[in-house]
């Protein structure tokens, strides 16, 4: 069975869809971590309610990135993890970190990438006057947003759509597409060390 960490920093709505579709004994995924970086992240609650191991990692803690994600790599290296999917974790990791997990890191992202990458992506579909937005779950390389994308869902940008309306409507893509993308990585992945 292949482990699962995810990491998030905030509501934690996309781990929560992952903790729901991982109790079907079908799915080919256990998550056996959830860590965040703020510690009054509404997730950590979630998770720990569904019996999840938690961890904080405050990165204010270590003096620099190296050394926060060193942290977050013992953290994973102890919970045996396989595979690690970014839920909202809103800190960038560095390139050797992120070298280390080459294939084995996802991130869900709330656009059609290529399209708008970074922040603020629903103002600027809206702006661009899509008519279409969506989310994008993809493989994490050291560059922003980047990496080979392995699913995407599209939604309709209506008339009258604020950002926050669209960004509620994305929501629900990516609450249905980032189980389905991960399980899709988990069936073709070997966990690491056995077991
Ligand atoms: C999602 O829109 C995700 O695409 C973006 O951050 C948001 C996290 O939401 N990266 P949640 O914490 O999973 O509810």
């Amino acid at each position: 069975m292949i482990r699962v960490a995810i990491l998030i920093s905030g509501r934690g709505s996309n781990m929560a869809s992952i903790v729901e579709a991982a109790r079907d004994p079908a799915y080919p995924a256990k998550v056996a971590l959830v860590l965040s970086n703020k510690p009054e992240a509404l997730g950590l609650r979630t998770a720990a309610e569904a019996g999840i191991p938690t961890a904080i990692v405050r990165h204010r803690d270590f003096a620099s990135r190296e050394d926060f994600d060193a942290e977050i790599g013992r953290l994973l290296a102890g919970h045996r993890i396989d595979l690690v999917a970014l839920a909202g974790f809103m800190r960038i990791l560095t390139p050797g970190f992120v070298e280390s997990w080459r294939g084995r890191m996802l991130n869900i992202h709330p656009s059609l990438l290529p399209r708008y990458k970074g922040l603020d992506t629903h103002a600027r579909a809206i702006a661009a006057g899509d008519a279409e937005g969506g989310c994008t779950v993809h493989y994490v390389v050291p560059e922003l947003d980047s990496g080979p994308v392995i699913a995407q869902e599209r939604v309709p940008i209506l008339p009258g759509d604020d950002p926050a309306a669209l960004a509620a409507r994305v929501l629900v893509a990516e609450n249905a597409l980032y189980p389905k993308a991960l399980a899709e990585v988990a069936r073709g992945l070997r966990p690491k060390a056995g077991g």
